[in-house]
């Protein structure tokens, strides 16, 4: 017998509007700001291969079992997890509360710095030095995570408007806000994206950088860190283990597509990486042509690839320099928010479906926590809070989160049950090959990605930062949300989460 929805549940009005806010959670910072970088700091074109095999065994089958759970419960990620054994809801709620306290925290101070870049691209703002001016000026870095200084007022206000417009999106609902706002979002980047790429590898010298990035360093896949950061990128990049996924998915009309909008989320989100790393490379690579240096010399490895080797790119340009940067900077604010605001969703599902609270009132109190929360990471000691607290979070609470994910559906619930849901709702079918990754190769693979994590973790204090700073910022951030997870699922539900299912 059919499902029947017991009480009245958000639906996506159309099917392409799920595909694209799908899409829009998963294109984001992680597309624009963060590949990039792990790409160059990981051998170029050489990450790619640990990258796509990244995608290929987790990446791709993991969408669909969060879809496809999504789907079968009607729920958010802590009822669904509830519906299949009590005692794992708190996963669900570990997730919910470390992406929207953790992840959520810096990624909306990230699209600040965006926004205060969009700005400054009117008239290259950052001057001759953006090096200098993006550590001394513009976030004032201080001298350790211990050294918090004081609020950066330009950053700040950034936050208040990716905040409010956030809230407001997420407040009018999930038809009226999410799905219209993606259907606007989504063209709008892919357009930006391709004028900037097709403006980058026309430049000169780009043919250089092209080299880098597709004549690839394979020496360095010999290193242990590129396949864990490959790994941890897919989970990022494709915003699974954030509960994203399967609360999207639980606004799915009962007929629907799971394996191949699964298939085409995971694929249109990395082609998309591919693609940025196109233009970002021609532009390393005409920087370096400018300035006669190997292009290994233009640019630092690291989080300030976007802020610091774009800005002297751009303003090394012969004309229109300003243009390119503002396109560039509002490409990074539309990928930003529309994965911002999937992170509000998820959490806001999550507390309707327990509590039955009124959703507005939950998108506001969430929303002015969280700007409240993200100040920290304006302030001038943020952005090592950013690096070590992202680093935690991706590195083992979204691997240890996909791993539990895997165990729960796996050898608790059993694939088959959700693999028949899915083939019975979608015409694209899925076969045993499946069940044996949920069950075994995904969990084989996050385990020795742990047990690697953890090697290395001990072996040299991550980036050199002092081990309280870590240990403080990083462990105890996971194990403080984890705290709080287990408190939330231990409430009573209002309603129990089955008797919203009919059968
Ligand atoms: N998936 C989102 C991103 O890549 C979180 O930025």
């Amino acid at each position: 017998m059919a499902i029947q929805l017991a009480h009245h549940r958000p639906q996506w009005k159309t099917h392409i509007g799920f595909l694209l806010a799908a899409i829009g959670s998963a294109v984001g910072l992680g597309n624009i700001w963060r590949f990039p970088y792990l790409c160059y700091k990981n051998g170029g074109g050489a990450f790619l291969i640990p990258y796509f095999l990244a995608l290929l065994v987790v990446g791709i089958p993991l969408m669909i079992l969060e879809v496809g759970l999504g789907h079968k419960m009607r729920g958010s990620a802590p009822a669904s997890y509830a519906m299949v054994s009590r005692r794992w809801e708190w996963v669900g709620w570990w997730q919910l509360m470390f992406v929207m306290f953790g992840i959520m925290l810096y990624y909306t101070v990230i699209i600040s710095w965006c926004l205060n870049f969009f700005f400054l691209s009117f008239n290259l703002g950052w001057g001759d030095d953006p090096d200098k001016f993006f550590f001394s000026e513009f976030l004032m870095k201080s001298g350790s995570p211990f050294e918090i200084g004081d609020v950066r007022t330009p950053i700040l206000f950034g936050l208040a408007v990716v905040w409010f417009s956030s809230w407001f999106i997420v407040y009018l609902g999930v038809e009226k806000g999410l799905e219209r706002a993606n259907k606007f979002f989504m063209p709008l980047l892919f357009v930006l994206m391709g004028i900037l790429v097709f403006w980058s590898v026309r430049l000169e010298g780009a043919r250089e950088g092209l080299a880098v990035y597709l004549r690839p360093d394979f020496s360095r896949l010999a290193d242990v860190g590129v396949w864990i950061d490959a790994f941890s990128q897919i989970f990022f990049t494709l915003s699974l283990a954030f509960g994203i996924m399967i609360a999207y998915a639980s606004y799915l009309p009962r007929k629907s597509e799971i394996v191949r909008d699964s298939v085409v989320i995971s694929l249109v989100n990395c082609i998309f990486s591919v693609f940025v790393g196109l233009g970002v490379f021609a532009i390393l690579g005409y920087m370096a042509n400018k300035t006669s240096q190997p292009v290994d010399e233009v640019v630092t490895k690291g989080i300030g690839l976007a802020f610091v080797a774009f800005p002297k790119a751009i303003s090394l340009l012969p004309s229109f320099a300003g243009i390119f940067g503002m396109l560039f900077f509002a490409s990074l604010v539309i990928a930003g928010l529309s994965s911002a605001i999937s992170i509000i969703e998820a959490f806001t599902s999550g507390i309707v479906d327990k509590f039955h609270y009124s959703r507005g009132a939950i998108v506001s109190i969430l929303c002015t926590a969280g700007f409240v929360g993200s100040i920290i990471f304006t302030t001038q000691g943020g952005l090592f809070w950013i690096d070590i607290v992202d680093h935690f979070v991706n590195h083992y609470g979204l691997v240890l989160a996909g791993l539990l994910e895997c165990i729960l559906l796996g050898w608790v619930y059993k694939t088959k049950r959700l693999r028949e849901h899915i083939d019975h709702a979608s015409s694209t079918k899925i076969s045993w090959w499946w069940d044996y990754s949920v069950k075994l190769v995904i969990p084989t693979v996050l385990i020795v990605l742990l047990v690697n994590s953890l090697i290395k973790e001990f072996s040299a204090a991550y980036e050199g930062y002092p081990v309280l700073s870590l240990v403080l910022l990083g462990r105890d951030w996971l194990v403080a949300t984890l705290f709080a997870g287990v408190l939330i699922s231990m409430r009573r539900w209002k309603v129990a989460p089955e008797e919203r299912l009919e059968e």
